[in-house]
């Protein structure tokens, strides 16, 4: 291990250059894997636009029925057709997600702790190979805990999804964890998302940060965003933006879609700045004219 000792800090990260290793390939940093692999991917993101739009869905596997997922079976059939991939548990999609919607699904593979603990870092690989394979699942998604008390065990349980999924060719999506007392510094998410590139994570989601596109030309694989907690739909749309135009391959996003007061209106505002580079204001005034046709057809 290199001495930390008068460790210089990354400065050049070359921002305006395209990774330079993609092949033929249209997923970050996949040129090498195999065809297998490279099929989920596609199913993932679009190879006409490179991106993806993920529904995430997984909240309750911790928080239990979260305010908008009450009734995943009333929720999803609505959202479905506008997400590129479902993020969810095997218990929420097997119940509640028709299989003849055929979407690719990030299937979240750790858990370990709830909200009746302080501590929520405490996760591991919870969900055998077999039952990912039966789910047909396209990514195994793992949380990691950079920098906090389950640091060990997360970072274990990431790097076995990855040799697992290696195997049967799943790709393995490393999710940056924050806790109530993590930072949320551009220091951290450079960190973070390179740590889980490392391991082999073939796509990183991760939480948008000052000088994100330092943290996407850092990666070498795709980085999807996370929404986080509900804000306004002009605010929520301004992330995705700013997230996309910084560099980021996709959003993983889920209260801010699902708790909206027109979820269906504002998944396709979020289709529109992802895929086809729509401005977030634009956008909003497009989640506007959709919301308004909903009410005048109510
Ligand atoms: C949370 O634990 C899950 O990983 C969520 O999938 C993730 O935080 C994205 O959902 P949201 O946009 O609501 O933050």
């Amino acid at each position: 291990m290199a001495d930390v000792e008068g460790l210089r800090n990354a400065k050049r990260f070359a921002e305006d250059v395209d990774f330079s290793n993609n092949g033929d390939f249209h997923v970050k940093g996949a040129a090498n894997l195999d065809w297998g692999m490279k099929d989920r991917l596609s199913r993932i993101f679009r190879p006409d636009t490179k991106k993806t739009v993920m529904l995430a869905f997984d909240h309750g596997y911790f928080m239990g029925p979260t305010s908008g997922l009450e009734r995943l079976d009333l929720l999803i059939p609505r959202l479905a057709d506008y997400a590129d991939c479902l993020m969810g548990t095997r218990g929420a999609i097997r119940t509640s997600v028709p299989a003849s919607y055929n979407k690719s699904v990030a299937l979240r593979v750790s858990s370990g702790s709830s909200i009746l603990q302080d501590d929520l870092s405490k996760e591991s690989l919870v969900v055998s190979m077999e039952d990912a394979i039966k789910m047909n699942a396209s990514a195994l998604a793992v949380q990691t805990f950079v920098g906090a008390d389950g640091q060990k065990e997360t970072i274990e349980a990431l790097n076995q999804a990855v040799n697992l999924g290696s195997r049967y060719s799943i790709p393995t999506m490393g999710v940056v964890a924050v806790g109530k007392e993590m930072e949320r510094t551009t220091r951290f998410f450079l960190l973070a998302t390179r740590m889980l590139a490392e391991f082999g994570a073939q796509i990183v989601k991760t939480y948008y940060c000052e000088d994100f596109e330092k943290v996407a030309s850092a990666t070498p694989v795709p980085l999807v965003v996370a929404g986080g907690k509900k804000v306004s739909e002009e605010d929520a749309l301004t992330l995705a933006y700013k997230s996309i135009q910084s560099g980021a391959a996709g959003v993983d996003m889920g209260r801010n879609i699902f708790q909206s007061d027109n979820p269906e209106a504002m998944i396709q505002a979020v289709n529109r700045v992802v895929h086809e580079g729509m401005s977030d204001k634009q956008a909003y005034e497009f989640y506007l004219h959709l919301s308004n046709l909903t009410k005048e057809t109510v």
